[in-house]
């Protein structure tokens, strides 16, 4: 139990959107372990929210084109921008999934519930109503995850229905994600996006986490630290274009399945090519964060000054954020696990660089 959820502090208020003829109620029940719960139609959302809400939880029929517009107009409100959602999925299959991101959930549950796995995810997804109303800290951390987050839900949803990527989708999440983590700090960040459930998107956020901080750190000129956050943001833009199925797999890759994700560089590359208004440094970082300073790497096999210092800083922040993720197949590395692991590989990175961001792991280690 957290000092939030015992009688003497305030409790938080969740709002239970619900379209169903039960009204969620089993939902409700668990929900009441955390908070007060008001269980409303999804017609009957407010405009503006309670000031001491701490956040929705929506449980609709994601199919239904009726049910979604009606959310979608409310959830765009101003008032509810920062505003931690929750979604139910129809099963654990995960249908409706894309639908729930696209209308900005914080973090999706699905049926049958596991009670305490949802209490887990209220408490980190949905601070309690006093620390996140009226925290600048918070908002300025919702804000910039949010941006990120947009930005992903076009990489990953958009672009491979043909909805191309502009580049100016990422420069505009560039200002909040460097705000959020200079003003809140690396590690709530990683608390933050580590609620995600998608693998690929958790990772991006992860490795756009440790850039804008190791950025923040090498006390880079901000024209630099924008550069380095819209590579992370960018870097695996490739993997839109790989089967889900492969990229989320909660289990060890075969070596086709291997082969498929390692085209993922190369894909990128491609599609942002083709279309055009990405700066070359840009498709660089795309191609090339798979690429090590010995040769070893691919696509191209390049070697030592092949590698550009962009290309460098991407490669470490990306191997890294990449073995302290939780994956469903194997346990996180420690931070300091992880480091260890990167200097053991000697001469494939950069090890000045890898020096200079030691001081970032620590920042990111709970
Ligand atoms: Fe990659
Ligand atoms: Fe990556």
């Amino acid at each position: 139990m957290t000092s939030s959820d015992n009688q003497t502090s305030p409790k938080r208020r969740l709002l239970l959107a619900s379209d169903r003829g039960d009204q969620s109620s089993e939902l409700a029940d668990i929900l009441q372990s955390v908070g007060e719960v008001d269980t409303i139609a999804t017609s009957d959302i407010p405009d503006a929210p309670a000031s001491d809400l701490s956040g929705i939880v929506v449980d609709i029929n994601l199919r239904s084109p009726e049910s979604v517009q009606q959310v979608r107009n409310k959830l765009r409100g101003e008032a509810y921008r920062a505003m931690p959602r929750l979604f139910v999925l129809a099963d654990a299959l995960h249908h409706g999934t894309m639908q729930a991101w696209a209308l900005g959930a914080t973090d999706t549950i699905s049926r049958p519930f596991d009670a305490e796995g949802i209490l887990q995810r209220i408490r980190s997804a949905f601070p309690d109503s006093n620390e996140f109303d009226t925290s600048d800290r918070g908002k300025v951390l919702n804000s910039g995850v949010a941006a990120a987050h947009a930005v992903m839900v076009k990489i990953f949803e958009k672009l491979p229905a043909g909805v191309p990527l502009r580049f100016n989708d990422v420069v505009e999440a560039e200002n909040k994600v460097l705000k959020a983590i200079k003003h809140s700090s690396l590690r709530d960040w990683l608390t933050t996006v580590g609620c995600h459930h998608t693998d690929s998107y958790r990772h991006c956020l992860f490795v756009t986490g440790f850039a804008v901080a190791f950025a923040q750190h090498l006390g880079m000129r901000e024209d630099d630290q924008r550069r380095l956050t819209r590579a992370a943001l960018l870097h695996d833009v490739g993997k839109a274009f790989v089967p889900v199925a492969i990229l989320d797999k909660p289990a060890k890759l075969t070596d086709e399945e291997m082969r498929v994700i390692r085209m993922h560089p190369r894909l990128g590359y491609d599609a942002l090519a083709a279309q055009g208004g990405f700066p070359a440094e840009m498709l660089d970082v795309v191609l090339h964060h798979h690429e090590l300073l010995d040769g070893t790497g691919y696509p191209n096999g390049l070697r030592g000054n092949q590698i550009s210092d962009i290309v460098r800083l991407t490669t470490i922040v990306d191997i890294h954020a990449a073995l302290v993720e939780k994956r469903a197949y194997r346990l996180p590395f420690t931070h300091a696990k992880a480091f260890m692991i990167m200097e053991q590989m000697g001469g494939k990175l950069d090890q000045h660089l890898l020096k200079a961001f030691r001081p970032v792991v620590a920042m990111g280690s709970s």
